[in-house]
């Protein structure tokens, strides 16, 4: 699903600001246009902003549309067979589309590394490869095709940096994300990312501080600290901070209302994260901790490292916590020999747990993970089944758990306005979603905002004063 809120290409003027010192083939790129599609995760959508700064400082100008690039980035999203599908029927329509002149086209991203050289013979109009392992590359890259190369490639994962750059697009006004760690090495059986992005690398303390601060400077009031398991960050510099101490650094930045941060892994879901939430008002009061099944028999065979037990355990550690807390998790149905009672500890977990929102997928196996060479035993009309069931159940669960919020007070952040509804849009703290009438003006600020009705996904409200 596309992001309503999300700002177009060109909103942000720093990155344009750069483009004005840039050497000779920078100036000589100056009438050249660039487009990305991104697809996937938030790391994406980063990964995204990082590399249009990248363009833009080379002297590339953010495209109106895709139709008039000249260049055109595919960043892509391998998890699941279909998201990894997307990006090759994108290239064919693209190429029935644009028969006089086609855009030098690149794919980049977590199908770019899966699929490597094999995207040339499938899709010979592509001229750039490159995961986001090798991303600090691809100006080199860039150069290469500039001088005539016909093709290139970046796909190397053998790399202990991260992809780090002053030159990053901020598309949203008011929401800066920040990586802190790159890669994953938990290698759950299910899971391609360590093969797509690479061993885990986590920045040093003090770069993360002094971003946060810049952005703060620059008028960013929410920050959100970002990695495929984002407490499993490690702090490489002789600082050694914990996780949850760097939240707290960053939460008590001036400037700075809101601090987020996701994926959590349970594993390394630690209660001094929940004691952070509790001491600092800026950071949210939600975690999102997947938890993938109910049943410990399901997360033995996905290489999880916790059972369900555990994972109540660190539950109760939030919900012990003194401010009211929400959490969301993801969810996998139809995982190799995933029996209807194993289905059932699932249903359950639901239940025991009561989430505030649950992301949940059929399992899609996928090449070079463990599981991906097991019998996938749930044949897809059955996981299509255990999807809409599970969904139905949480959905009901959503909708208690909203309309007990009806009269209360909540702060939201405004992140955008329906012209046709007249009505504002935003987020609380906890991650709800809230529409209330309003004007455009009231976009980026904080508004106190009293809940009218619930609906299982959103809360409706009327704006009680600033926040
Ligand atoms: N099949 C289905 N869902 C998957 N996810 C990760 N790998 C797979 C897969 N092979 C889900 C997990 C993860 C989320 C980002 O995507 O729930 O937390």
């Amino acid at each position: 699903m596309s992001n309503p809120f999300q700002i177009l290409p060109g909103e942000n003027s720093r990155s344009e600001a750069l483009t004005g010192g840039c050497d000779k083939p920078a100036r000589e790129n100056a009438a050249r246009t660039f487009f990305i599609e991104t697809f996937g995760c938030q790391m994406n959508v980063h990964d995204s902003e990082k590399v249009a700064g990248v363009m833009m400082s080379r002297g590339y100008r953010a495209a109106e549309d895709v139709d008039s690039a000249d260049i055109i980035f595919y960043n892509t999203c391998s998890i699941r067979e279909k998201a990894a599908q997307k990006v090759f029927s994108r290239l064919g329509q693209l190429k029935k589309q644009r028969h006089a002149r086609l855009p030098v086209i690149g794919v980049l991203g977590c199908v770019a590394q899966q699929e490597g050289d094999a995207i040339f013979e499938q899709a010979p109009h592509v001229s750039l490869v490159c995961g986001s392992a090798s991303y600090s590359k691809l100006p080199a890259l860039l150069e290469e095709l500039e001088s005539g190369s016909r093709r290139v490639t970046g796909l190397s994962l053998a790399t202990d940096e991260c992809f780090e750059t002053e030159l990053t697009r901020r598309d949203n006004r008011f929401r800066a994300y920040v990586t802190i760690i790159e890669g994953c090495d938990k290698r759950c059986s299910f899971c391609v990312v360590p093969e797509t992005r690479g061993p885990e690398r986590s920045r040093a303390s003090a770069a993360l501080l002094a971003e946060c601060r810049r952005l703060a400077d620059e008028g960013f009031t929410e920050i959100q600290l970002l990695g495929q398991t984002v407490n499993s960050w490690r702090d490489p510099s002789p600082a050694r901070l914990t996780f949850a101490e760097l939240l707290s650094r960053v939460a008590e930045i001036p400037g700075v209302r809101r601090v987020r941060f996701t994926t959590s892994h349970p594993r390394d879901f630690t209660p001094d994260i929940v004691q952070a939430i509790d001491a600092y008002p800026a950071l949210c009061n939600h975690v999102h901790l997947p938890a993938q099944s109910g049943s410990s028999a399901v997360l033995a065979r996905m290489g999880r490292t916790y059972s369900r037990e555990a994972y109540l355990e660190k539950i109760g550690c939030i919900r012990s916590a003194k401010r009211d807390i929400s959490i969301s998790t993801d969810i996998i149905v139809g995982f190799c020999g995933e029996t209807i009672e194993d289905f059932e500890e699932t249903l359950s977990l639901l239940d025991e747990v009561g989430y505030d929102q649950v992301f949940s997928f059929k399992y899609s196996p996928r090449p070079k993970t463990a599981a991906g060479g097991w019998e996938d035993s749930v044949d897809d009309a059955e996981k299509s089944r255990r999807l809409a069931v599970l969904q139905e159940r949480q959905r009901q669960i959503q909708l208690r758990r909203n309309e007990a919020k009806v009269g209360r007070v909540f702060e939201v952040l405004v992140e955008g306005f329906h012209a046709r509804l007249g009505q504002a849009v935003g987020r609380t703290p906890e991650n709800y979603i809230v529409n209330f009438p309003g004007v455009p003006e009231w976009t980026g600020q904080y508004e106190a905002v009293w809940v009218t009705a619930a609906g299982p996904n959103s809360l409706v409200g009327e704006r009680a004063g600033a926040a």
